[in-house]
This record gives C-alpha cells, sequence and structure tokens, in this order.
C-alpha cells in the first residue's frame, strides 16, 4: 500500500490559513490533519469548529480530524456534517469507545481510536475488528514539533502483526515527530498515514519536505 501523508495544520501560519492549506496541498499532501483541543485533554487550544468550517471549504483533499479533547462526542455530528473522512478520538476518555465508534461509522465516516505515548497498544485489541484505523501518538499530544519517542515502533510492529495475523484490513496512523529520517522505520513497521507538521510547515519548500514520503 502506498504510504498516505496527512498534513497537520498546526504548525501552519494562522494567519494565512487559505494559503497554507492550497500550498500543502499543491505539494502533494494527501489529506489534511486538524488537530481539535480543548485545554483540558491536552493544556494547549488550536482551532474548533467556526474554523474548521471554514477550512472544510476551501480544502481540496480529504479532511482527518484527531480529537484530543475530554468530549468527542461533541463534535462528531458537526464534523460529519461538514463532510470530514476520517475521525480519530483518544481512548483514554472514552468510556464507550466501542459505541463511539459505531457511531462515527454509521455517519460514513472512517472511525479510529487514538492512543497516547504512555497508553498500552493492547489496550485497543477488543477494538480492532470494529475500528478503520488505529492512531499511535508518537509523541504526548497537545504541540507540534516535538520528538519522535521511539518505542512508537514497536508499538506499530504490533498492530501490523495482529493485523496480518487475523487477517484484519485497520490502517495504522503515526502521528508526532516524524520526519524525513524516521519514516522508513515507520513504514517497515507498518505505517499507513503518516502525520507531518512541522516537517513540511517548518521548511522553506513545501513540495522538497513531502518528496521524502513518496516511497
Ligand atoms: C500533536 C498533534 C500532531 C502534531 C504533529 O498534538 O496531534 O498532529 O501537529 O506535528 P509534528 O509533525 O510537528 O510533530
Ligand atoms: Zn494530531
Amino acid at each position: 500500500m502506498t504510504l498516505k501523508v496527512s498534513l497537520s495544520l498546526l504548525s501552519a501560519d494562522f494567519g494565512r490559513l487559505k494559503e497554507e492549506i492550497e500550498a500543502g496541498t499543491e505539494a502533494g499532501a494527501d489529506m489534511l490533519h486538524l488537530d481539535i483541543m480543548d485545554g483540558h485533554f491536552v493544556p494547549n487550544l488550536s482551532f474548533g469548529l467556526p474554523v474548521i468550517e471554514s477550512i472544510a471549504q476551501v480544502a481540496k483533499i480529504p479532511l482527518d480530524a484527531h480529537l484530543m479533547v475530554m468530549n468527542p462526542d461533541f463534535y462528531i455530528e458537526p464534523l460529519a456534517e461538514m463532510g470530514v473522512k476520517y475521525m480519530s478520538f483518544h481512548s483514554e476518555v472514552a468510556l464507550h469507545s466501542h459505541r463511539l465508534l459505531q457511531k462515527v461509522k454509521s455517519l460514513g465516516i472512517k472511525g479510529g481510536i487514538a492512543i497516547n505515548p504512555g497508553t498500552p497498544v493492547t489496550s485497543v485489541v477488543p477494538l480492532l475488528e470494529l475500528t478503520d484505523f488505529v492512531l499511535i501518538m508518537s509523541v504526548n499530544p497537545g504541540f507540534g514539533g516535538q520528538k519522535f519517542i521511539e518505542y512508537s515502533l514497536e508499538k506499530i510492529k504490533y498492530l501490523k502483526d495482529f493485523r496480518a495475523a487475523k487477517g484484519l484490513p485497520f490502517e495504522i496512523e503515526v502521528d508526532g515527530g516524524v520526519n524525513d529520517t524516521n519514516i522508513g522505520l515507520l513504514t517497515a513497521a507498518g505505517v499507513d498515514i503518516a502525520v507531518v507538521g512541522a516537517f513540511v510547515y517548518k521548511s522553506g519548500d513545501y513540495k522538497k519536505a513531502l518528496c521524502a514520503f513518496k516511497l
């Protein structure tokens, strides 16, 4: 399978969001990754539904919403109406993660379960038959431009082996600190979707930066 790059807008220049979306798309991103924060699940804030509505009107590639919030249920229907294609929420906050995944999928969206670096990968095993994808956080969520946590590779390999052993179709997404030096290890470990933020948006040449992921 070809690697998909989900470009994180968190490191874009928010004062020029439309141009940043167009430039990232033109440079070859496959999806736009939207980091939705609430200042509670993570200490930081990014953007909420009104800004995403504007993003959705400009975007020409699929939207990949990553809910770093305490109450993911609140966001599901509004984001579905905005045409989001992928949506993940965190297992650490979802008391009824199985039911939430069913809800997301029932709206025709690819539903994913996300886990923090300190959460065991085995905790999502009961969801692997249902989920469309697993998002492995390879930094602690809340900020762009952090250093990749190596242990994430072990979690990705575990999921890849589990998927092969059971013949399951879920995708594996990695998020945080992805760059041109670790992408080879990540794809070898089993990654299908790489979230990339600072490596592209803090570079002087988005197209050149994204070339590193055209494997
Ligand atoms: C962190 C976010 C990430 C982040 C990735 O809370 O979930 O999506 O923006 O950005 P980089 O690639 O800069 O680590
Ligand atoms: Zn993210």
